[in-house]
């Protein structure tokens, strides 16, 4: 037979690929998309830890915490922009995007972080602001006071006041206007965003190709990739309507193709908060535009189930965002470091978590959100952050956590808008939380009870074997014994439940489910074995194994009670 083979190639090939599949070992792409089993862990590096004393963090001082990143089991960290700023929107107002704020170290320092992160095998992800930039930027300096200036193209210009010069805010209520006159060019300017953020103008092929270069740059500098700051933003032409613009949708392709072009497995994680029937827009039809995008209309949906109990709408929010191209992803979230955003629910639903979670004004913000951190949303109650936490790690997408969340860290509503969910890292119960030691931090330390760093650090949480962050860095190692979660097919189960979400992954011939209860009160589920390997469910997150009986399987569950089955066997 072997002699046979040899004289007829093209057989042993055919004999050879129909086997693989036959065994379904066949190569698969999703393997080596890294994105798409990963842990992110976003943080600023002015908030995380100071090394030099002078009150703000610093490169030197993210560095020298990689031990810890690495050892709760995050593969990527996001940076929240790093740039030099006047910081009046906390650095996403860019004033130069190829150097690093000299606050924050300097390039040589960035240089040392992204090798140390990289022998921790942990990949950086940065923050990169394209839709506008500061009006300190040299670019708007020259645009503005030079009518001939190469860059006065570079930014959006009317010379009479658009109709609709106070619709499309970005921040409403805070944000007056978006066409904002400016006497030195003697023209009205584009500003999606705050006043300072003039939006540069991406039908300039100039712009397009200084954007290439930023990517290219940074690339040049080992990151492996970037969230896209306002996706929908830089590719709207708001003169067409400062409320409902037309797209460029064009333009994500073309970054697509430099940043793979440059860099194969380089990410593009886009911030675009945009109905389930615009995602095919943003990933592309064929997933050549962002490879994953946060998935902002499920959050609203989640945070308004963790407040009613009232399950269906999330239920249909997941359905709703399914389709999506092979190689696309969602990436999956609680807080980030800006408010949550509600604008998406009926007034009735955001109305209810409001009242449950953040029933003062002061923890409201822009008529559509709350501004605080988890832990005070959810009175701080173990189970609800568990609940919370267990649930956005099983979903069909890549977990997105923020620096102190792993901590129950709480926020402080003194601060301005968003800032309130920034406040310094706590690692220790010393002086202002082991943050730094200068006299007095660039920003207060949350010192008030139950959040004050005093009991929540990470030395404190260490110690201590049922603290919720050695519960996280377990969560973490769980659901990296799951690959089906990001690579399979999923569905959602009917457990006989209303307020029970159960769903499935399925991935070469391997099954996970997990189940999360919204209800106060116990429940009891019945989960049907669905298939021949159906016979028992070992829980990953308990102590216990299920055996089928009848054609399915009797689970308890607590009142917001969770659990993990891995189908079949105890390990993969
Ligand atoms: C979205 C960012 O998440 C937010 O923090 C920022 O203020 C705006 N984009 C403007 O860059």
């Amino acid at each position: 037979m072997k002699k046979f083979y040899r004289y007829c190639p093209l057989l042993s090939l055919l004999v050879f690929v129909s086997s693989a599949f036959a065994q379904n070992t066949a190569p698969d792409i999703n393997e080596e998309l890294w994105y798409k089993n990963s842990i992110i862990y976003s943080l600023e590096v002015g908030t995380f830890k100071d090394s030099d004393g002078n009150g703000t963090g610093d490169f030197e001082g993210l560095t020298g915490q990689l031990d810890y990143l690495k050892s709760l089991g995050i593969d990527a960290i996001w940076l929240a922009p790093f740039h030099t700023s006047p910081k009046l929107d906390d650095g996403y107002d860019v004033a130069n995007y190829y150097d690093v704020d000299p606050q924050y170290g300097s390039p040589g320092d960035f240089a040392e972080f992204m090798y140390q992160a990289s022998k921790h095998g942990i990949r950086v992800i940065m923050d990169l602001v394209l839709n506008h930039t500061s009006d300190q930027h040299p670019w708007f300096q020259q645009a503005r006071a030079d009518k001939n200036s190469r860059y006065r193209n570079w930014y959006v210009w009317s010379k009479e006041r658009p109709k609709d010069w106070n619709k499309g805010m970005a921040f409403p209520g805070v944000q007056k206007e978006t066409w904002t006159y400016d006497k030195k060019a003697g023209e009205y300017y584009f500003h999606r965003f705050y006043d300072f953020q003039p939006d540069l103008n991406f039908e300039n092929p100039d712009v397009r190709n200084e954007a290439q270069r930023i990517l290219g740059f940074w690339m040049n500098q080992g990151v492996s990739g970037f969230r896209l700051d306002a996706v929908p933003f830089i590719i709207d032409l708001p003169k067409t309507s400062a409320e409902k613009p037309e797209h460029m949708f064009e333009l994500i392709s073309e970054f697509r193709r430099f940043v793979q072009w440059r860099k194969g497995d380089a990410l593009l994680l886009g911030e675009a908060n945009v109905l389930p029937d615009e995602n095919k827009e943003y990933f592309g039809q064929n997933g050549d535009r962002l490879h994953t995008m946060f998935n902002f209309y499920a959050n609203q949906y989640l945070f308004y189930v963790m407040a009613s109990g009232d399950l269906e709408p999330f239920r249909k929010a997941l359905v709703d965002t399914k389709k999506i191209p092979g190689t696309a992803q969602w990436a999956y979230f609680l807080r980030n470091h800006d408010e949550i955003d509600l604008g998406r629910l009926t007034e009735e639903q955001r109305n209810k978590v409001y009242q449950a979670f953040g029933p003062e004004k002061n923890m409201q913000l822009y008529d559509r959100g709350i501004r605080r951190r988890l832990a005070p949303m959810l009175n701080n109650d173990r189970k609800r952050m568990e609940l919370a936490y267990s649930l956005v790690f099983s979903l069909p997408g890549t977990p997105v956590i923020r620096y102190g969340d792993e901590l129950g860290m709480g926020d402080d509503l003194r601060l301005k808008e968003r800032i309130a969910v920034r406040t310094p890292m706590q690692w220790t119960n010393q002086k202002n939380a082991g943050f730094t030691s200068a006299d007095k931090p660039f920003r207060p330390i949350i010192d008030k009870e139950p959040f004050s760093y005093k009991q929540i650090n990470v030395a404190t949480e260490r110690q201590d074997p049922n603290s919720l962050l050695n519960w996280t860095a377990k969560l973490i190692r769980i659901r990296k014994e799951c690959p089906e979660i990001g690579l399979g097919n999923w569905q959602l189960v009917e457990v006989g439940s209303p307020e029970v979400l159960a769903i499935r992954y399925n991935y070469q011939g391997k099954s996970v489910m997990m189940v999360h209860n919204f209800s106060k009160d116990p429940k009891q589920i019945r989960i049907p074995a669905q298939a021949e390997g159906d016979k028992e469910l070992f829980s990953l997150t308990r102590n216990n194994k299920l055996t089928s009986a009848n054609g399915g399987f009797t689970v308890d569950l607590e009142g917001y009670g969770y659990n993990w089955f891995r189908v079949g066997s105890a390990i993969r």
